[in-house]
């Protein structure tokens, strides 16, 4: 057993949406989260700087003795090579390779939709690790970055026009692919899960890929006999690169309840 924390870092405060599966299914692990809202965006970034970003937050996170690290951030999961995240000796997990293999799981006639960042689109790594686990499955891909600002602005309401419209406009080419599963890969996706649900239809499966990596999370813990035994409900220390005014605002929307305490600020550029 181990009690000491997992930390999680997303490019801002989007991989509270993980956060929220993590809690959900892993009640008593303390976290600590690093949101790099000083840098955020990530997902129109080039892959040189994602990399480069993404291993300064994680040598933040191992300051603190964490006993895991879960990139959150779908462009991270996407762009970051393999031997970078095994040469940070430490157990490791993005959210590709968890929302890939339950898209696979899910998915009955091998056409499977990803929706994501720029970069995570561009990466074609949703294809690879899909096609690795089922190599006759059909993936088809959209970058849909205006997602992004929708829900941090709050544009998230099930019957809100302008996100049913762009909504709409992105995910017309899965009806047209018969897709029967679609992955959300990128943080801020499961907060407009509904309206997205709502344009594709009942038949379609939407990943949500914060389950899926909680689910993962738990097996790695399980199988390296590393869950805590705390008893009491998880502490959550937030950090931050910059301060935002809307903090609670937003994050509370992300984690799905009252963030109640403040962030702490600090610059990974020094
Ligand atoms: N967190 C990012 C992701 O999941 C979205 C925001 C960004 O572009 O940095 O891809």
């Amino acid at each position: 057993l181990d009690n000491r924390p997992i930390g999680v870092f997303d490019s801002g405060l989007g991989g509270l949406t993980v956060v929220k599966q993590l809690k959900a299914l892993l009640p008593n692990e303390d976290i600590v989260y690093f949101g790099d809202t000083g840098r955020v965006p990530y997902g129109t970034r080039s892959n040189e700087t994602i990399i480069k970003y993404a291993t300064q937050d994680v040598n933040f996170l191992q300051s603190f003795d964490v006993k895991m690290i879960i990139a959150a951030c779908g462009t991270v999961s996407s762009v970051l090579p393999e031997e970078i995240s095994k040469s940070f000796n430490i157990d490791y997990t993005g959210v590709l390779l968890p929302a890939s293999q339950d898209a696979c799981s899910k998915t009955k006639n091998k056409r499977i939709g990803v929706i994501g960042t720029s970069a995570t689109i561009n990466s074609g790594a949703y294809e690879k690790v899909i096609k690795s686990i089922i190599p006759d499955a059909e993936v088809f891909t959209n970058a849909c970055p205006m997602f992004v600002p929708l829900v941090e602005n709050g544009f998230i309401e099930r019957d809100n026009k302008i996100a049913k419209l762009v909504a709409e406009d992105y995910l017309e080419m899965f009806k047209k692919e018969n897709v029967d599963t679609l992955i959300l890969g990128c943080t801020h996706f499961p907060i407009i899960k509904d309206i997205i649900g709502d344009v594709l239809g009942e038949s379609v499966t939407l990943i949500d890929p914060g389950f899926s990596t909680a689910k993962i999370a738990k097996d790695i813990l399980l199988k390296t006999n590393k869950l805590s035994e705390n008893q009491s409900t998880s502490d959550i220390n937030y950090f931050v690169s910059d301060t935002q005014s809307g903090f609670t605002k937003i994050a509370s929307i992300f984690l799905g309840e009252t963030v109640e305490t403040s962030p702490k600020t600090v610059d990974l550029n020094n």
